[in-house]
């Protein structure tokens, strides 16, 4: 090995140790690093690779935490936030408006779900990820409810078992992954939790149709019990991500959409990882079968939505929460304490609006949901026969999310003992082949930015099968 050689092998290493002299990473035992889980450091990203150091190429199978949606560095975000940059880089948003933050808010109102004959989606609230703008969507819906002088006792969320909104207290609150919430449950306020129409745990022969009805018929229950109590029911459209990537029928969002407009509670869409294609749809609320009565495009429009993630290309960090005339309407008033007060610092941040109007326009220039369909279709195509290594119990997919469940024997009944950490070994065996999977317990999944290309897809699948494989024996 020649000096030069050295150097860069001793520049990743360097990277290594100054970081975790410093670092203190997120969702990581920090114990774990490096022996365990190895630190990937990267210098630069391009299209769906990350690029090391050494120039060696990894795969971003997990768009970085599924934001990033048409591949790192892509050129028209970097220069329209570069030119953004020298324009308006940041402006109190109370009292001052700036023109990325007024086109933003008009694109995302005219992109967002419909449905006919309901009172649209009219407003957007700025906030600085996605879990602030949960926390934005549940005090919003109690706060309107507060301004009517009819309905006090209006005070509780329902939320879905297995879901996820994010790591800030109210997020957490309306959160069931055990893992990040247990330690916390004393600090958190009580949510009331629905079963979850995931198709995953269909009785044998009731299928994904069948199972979401029995959970909306759960549903219809628990909100018979708790009637006049309920301000808000918060859910993730059709994939609960950090759940496992586990998939429902979509015609259980048109259920709930019709429970909660008997009850009179705000349905909140939490689009925050599904939004922005990921689905196969611009929006996974446009999935939802017509409703019998209006007949015609499918689709459910909520009362809020929730977006992120994806919504800046997955540039910069940024939340947007779309409500109806209704909800803003119930904000209006002379008395101060009936306004919205909520507030975050970066609000409408213009750097992060123009990175989110250029990750639109690529929308439409490139027609990306259109390639899409292509990429979702080789996706299946090359899934398909991982899902017969043995141990691999479900294969899934919706749009561009592709997830393998493993479990002993391909039996969903016996699932691996946790602590023989199969996903953990899955993660180091891909990465050793050049790809970055990062599985949520014993669930493997694909999420990759949208430009990812056949050659790097094939890849994708080899390495998932020879993990699978290298994991699980
Ligand atoms: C569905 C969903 N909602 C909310 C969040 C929280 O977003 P953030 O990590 O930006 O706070 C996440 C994060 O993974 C998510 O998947």
């Amino acid at each position: 090995m020649s000096n030069h050689d050295d150097a860069i092998l001793d520049e990743a290493g360097r990277w290594r140790s100054r970081d975790l002299a410093v670092l203190w990473h997120p969702c990581t035992q920090m114990r774990e690093h490096p022996d365990v889980l190895p630190l990937l450091p990267v210098a630069r990203g391009e299209g769906a690779w990350l690029v090391g150091h050494d120039g060696s190429r990894t795969l971003d199978a997990v768009s970085s935490w599924w934001t990033n949606l048409h591949g790192h560095a892509e050129p028209r975000i970097a220069d329209a936030i570069a030119r953004q940059a020298r324009t308006l880089e940041q402006v109190i948003l109370a009292g001052c408006s700036h023109p990325p933050a007024v086109e933003l808010a008009e694109r995302l109102l005219e992109i967002a779900p419909r449905e006919p004959g309901r009172d649209p989606l009219a407003k957007v609230f700025y906030a600085d990820n996605g879990s602030a703008g949960i926390e934005v969507a549940l005090k919003m819906a109690f706060h309107w409810f507060r301004n009517r002088d009819d309905e006090p006792r209006r005070t509780k969320f329902v939320a879905l078992q297995n879901g996820y909104h994010g790591e800030t207290i109210g997020a957490l609150s309306v959160s069931d992954i055990p893992l990040y919430r247990r330690i916390y449950a004393p600090l958190l306020m009580q949510a009331i939790f629905a079963p979850s129409p995931d198709a995953y745990l269909a009785r044998d022969g009731q299928g994904a149709a069948g199972c979401a009805e029995d959970a909306a018929d759960a549903l219809a229950h628990l909100l018979d019990e708790h009637a006049g109590e309920i301000c808000a029911l918060v859910l993730e459209p059709l994939v609960q991500c950090a759940g496992g990537m586990r998939m429902h029928h979509p015609a259980y969002l048109r259920r709930v959409r019709e429970l909660c407009d008997v009850h009179g509670i705000f349905l909140i869409a939490d689009e925050i990882a599904v939004g922005f294609g990921r689905t196969g749809t611009m929006f996974a609320c446009e999935q939802a079968p017509a409703e019998a009565r209006v007949g015609g495009k499918g689709g459910v429009q909520p009362d809020l939505l929730c977006l992120s993630k994806g919504l800046t290309g997955g540039f910069l960090p940024l939340a947007a929460v779309l409500a109806t005339q209704t909800i803003y309407d119930g904000f209006l008033d002379d008395s101060r304490e009936r306004a919205f007060l909520h507030s975050h610092s970066y609000t409408g941040n213009p750097l992060a609006c123009a990175a989110a109007l250029a990750s639109l326009a690529i929308f439409a220039s490139d027609d990306v949901l259109a390639r899409n369909r292509a990429t979702a279709s080789t996706m299946q195509a090359l899934a398909a026969p991982i899902g017969r290594i043995g141990h691999v119990a479900d294969v899934r997919q919706t749009g561009m999310i592709v997830a393998f469940e493993l479990a002993r024997d391909g039996d969903r009944r016996r699932p691996f003992d946790p602590s023989a950490r199969i996903g953990l070994r899955a993660y180091r065996a891909a990465l050793a082949r050049g790809v970055l999977l990062r599985p949520l317990g014993d669930v493997l999944y694909w999420m990759p930015p949208y430009c990812i290309d056949e050659a790097q897809l094939g890849l994708l699948a080899d390495a998932t099968a020879d993990a699978i494989v290298e994991a699980t024996t």
